[in-house]
């Protein structure tokens, strides 16, 4: 027989952690962890097997599931948007490719044991493309059908996906004779900006919000690459988790789109370093921005109409930017350098 399991993919990476913690106090299922990178052993110890392997390995998928009966999938690998800029091939490989690999898998497996597969997929801002930092003002909150035009080799995967997620659970194999509706059940959420004191991000683009708390907590200086007045959502990394957790448990008929924006609190980046230094006095922060870089933060909204989760699934923030600061950046990164 084979065993019940989650399946976690980029387990290694800033959502993945906390993710697992959450598994491994609520859950009872199994989870398997894979990431491209060996898991650390604080996280090995909370998954029931951790694979360090690709993806796009397909034969590693089929082993996998010759042993596991996978019942839900995170899917959380990506290339992010700075990242994938400079290997945009290799980032439609890992972000397109892969989740297309998973996407069968979850439509394989839901064959074989005959449940639907709920199949949890972050999505991004970065599918957002504002042309111009004029329209970006006006445009202020956006709604998931509005601004449509990513500008990155990342936002592209990511909004493609977002298309064959709903493809999977809606259309898939629609004209053949056995065609059968409900393999896959794609939910997605837009992050905004994500911020963790357990990890840092590797190659996105909002990582300078991140990257100055980090930086100020060690007594280091930061050097901004974007301008004092660049703008965008942001959520710690505790309601990320809280908004996978209430989208995977919302009931199917309480969902009217299978996308939905999400996000806590809109900072410019002047009004970051200026929490950072309410907190860190003698924090050194000085603003040099790189412009291919910031141009990227500049087609991203200042902020995010998040009212369909709100409605759908009682989607609602644990944390202003108030709080983000007292009660989890602070003493959590106080904690991790003292
Ligand atoms: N944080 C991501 C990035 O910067 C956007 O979702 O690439």
């Amino acid at each position: 027989m084979r065993k019940p399991a989650v399946l976690v993919t980029g387990a290694s990476g800033e959502v993945g952690y906390g993710l697992i913690d959450l598994f491994d106090s609520v859950d009872d299922m199994d989870v398997i962890a894979l990431d491209i990178k060996p898991l650390d052993d604080q996280l090995h110890e909370k998954c029931a097997v951790s694979i360090a392997g690709d993806i796009l390995d397909e034969n590693l998928l089929q082993r996998l599931v010759s042993e596991y009966e996978i019942h839900a999938i995170y899917h959380l690998a990506a290339l992010l948007s700075t990242r994938a800029e400079y290997t945009p091939d290799t980032a439609h490989r890992v972000n397109v490719e892969g989740t297309l690999n998973l996407l069968k898998l979850a439509h394989e497996q839901a064959r074989w044991h005959g449940h639907a597969v709920p199949f949890l997929f972050p999505s991004s801002i970065a599918v957002y493309g504002l042309p111009d930092t004029e329209t970006k003002k006006r445009a202020g909150r956006v709604r998931e059908i509005d601004w449509n035009f990513p500008t990155t080799m990342y936002g592209c995967n990511k909004s493609y996906c977002e298309m064959l997620g709903r493809y999977y659970t809606l259309h898939y194999r629609q004209l053949a004779a056995d065609s059968v509706r409900g393999g896959v059940d794609f939910r997605s959420l837009r992050f905004p900006g994500l911020i963790s004191v357990v990890t840092m991000p590797t190659g996105g683009t909002s990582d300078y919000a991140v990257e100055m708390i980090h930086a100020a907590a060690q007594g280091r200086p930061y050097d901004c690459f974007v301008s004092e007045d660049a703008k965008i959502p942001f959520m710690v990394m505790p309601d990320a988790i809280k908004s996978l957790r209430l989208l995977a448990a919302a009931p199917a008929e309480a969902l009217t789109q299978r996308v939905y924006n999400v996000t806590s609190f809109s900072l410019t980046a002047a009004e970051l370093r200026d929490r950072v230094l309410s907190h860190f006095p003698k924090a050194v922060i000085r603003f040099r921005p790189d412009p291919p870089r910031a141009r990227i933060v500049d087609t991203w909204p200042e902020d995010v109409d998040d009212s369909p989760a709100r409605k759908d699934w009682k989607w609602e923030p644990d944390y202003s930017a108030s709080r983000a600061f007292n009660d989890y950046l602070i003493p959590g990164i106080s904690r991790l350098y003292s």
